[in-house]
């Protein structure tokens, strides 16, 4: 991407949108761009920290694994949306794994840069904490449905939220975002893939929704609503 599109897309963002031109100038020549395509890995779990990473487009699942190489997505990641700072800011390794979802272009701040955008520009903490603290709301509210709501419960919440991003229709189609796989639906309801197959034929047969190719038609969200125990 040229000089003046990079900065034109950092100028978009909120996180630099305070940056003056010139500033934002230097920062598009400053900053590497990088591709990866569907399930690479842009660093795992455990590694040491380089670099603050801005997604350009598609697609980043923020995930924890298991032993035995089992994920649990903490977070999705879209366009304008950066990650990678936790570990730059307190100095631990990366405290999660971040792998592309499908293909995924990535503008990468090493961590010198990084400390210096902080230091001169006093909004920027403000606006990471912001985003952090959005993340931490998230992660709750994610916590309470793992502690509280049965695995019924978790599904149906999974595509009551799909639906309510979508449109705000009450009868509505919801397409599984990015043709994420069953395994990937399964983790982010915190449930296994087998659980989530009966779940979803059960809710099928109760007449609540109809289970199309990467499209689940919701019919009656209200009654879909009453399963979120
Ligand atoms: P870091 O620890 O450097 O590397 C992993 C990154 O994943 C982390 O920084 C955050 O940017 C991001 N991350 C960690 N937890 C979450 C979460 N719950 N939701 C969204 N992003 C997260």
């Amino acid at each position: 991407m040229s000089t003046e599109k990079l900065a034109a897309f950092f100028k978009e963002g909120s996180l630099f949108s305070n940056l003056s031109a010139e500033e934002l100038t230097q920062l598009a020549q400053i900053a590497r761009e990088r591709r990866f395509d569907r399930n690479q890995i842009l660093f795992y779990e455990g590694d040491l920290g380089g670099s603050l990473y801005i997604i350009v487009s598609g697609t980043v699942k923020i995930v924890i694994m298991s032993d035995d190489g089992r994920e649990h997505i903490l977070g999705l990641l879209h366009s304008g949306d950066f990650f990678g700072e936790i570990s730059l800011i307190d100095g631990e390794p990366r405290s999660a794994t971040a792998i592309a979802l499908d293909k995924v272009s990535v503008v990468m701040l090493s961590r010198d840069d990084f400390v210096r955008l902080l230091r001169e520009n006093p909004e920027m903490p403000l606006k990471i904490m912001v985003t952090l603290c959005e993340r931490l709301r998230k992660t709750d509210k994610h916590v309470e449905s793992l502690a509280f709501l049965s695995a019924p419960g978790r599904i149906a919440q999974v595509l009551l939220n799909w639906a309510e991003a979508e449109n705000q229709q009450p009868d509505a189609e919801v397409t599984i975002p990015h043709k994420m796989t069953r395994q990937e639906f399964a983790s982010i309801a915190g449930t296994s893939r087998e659980t989530l197959t009966r779940v979803l034929m059960d809710f099928q047969d109760e007449g609540l929704l109809t289970l199309e190719k990467n499209k689940i038609h919701l019919h009656q969200r209200a009654r879909l609503r009453e399963k979120v125990v």
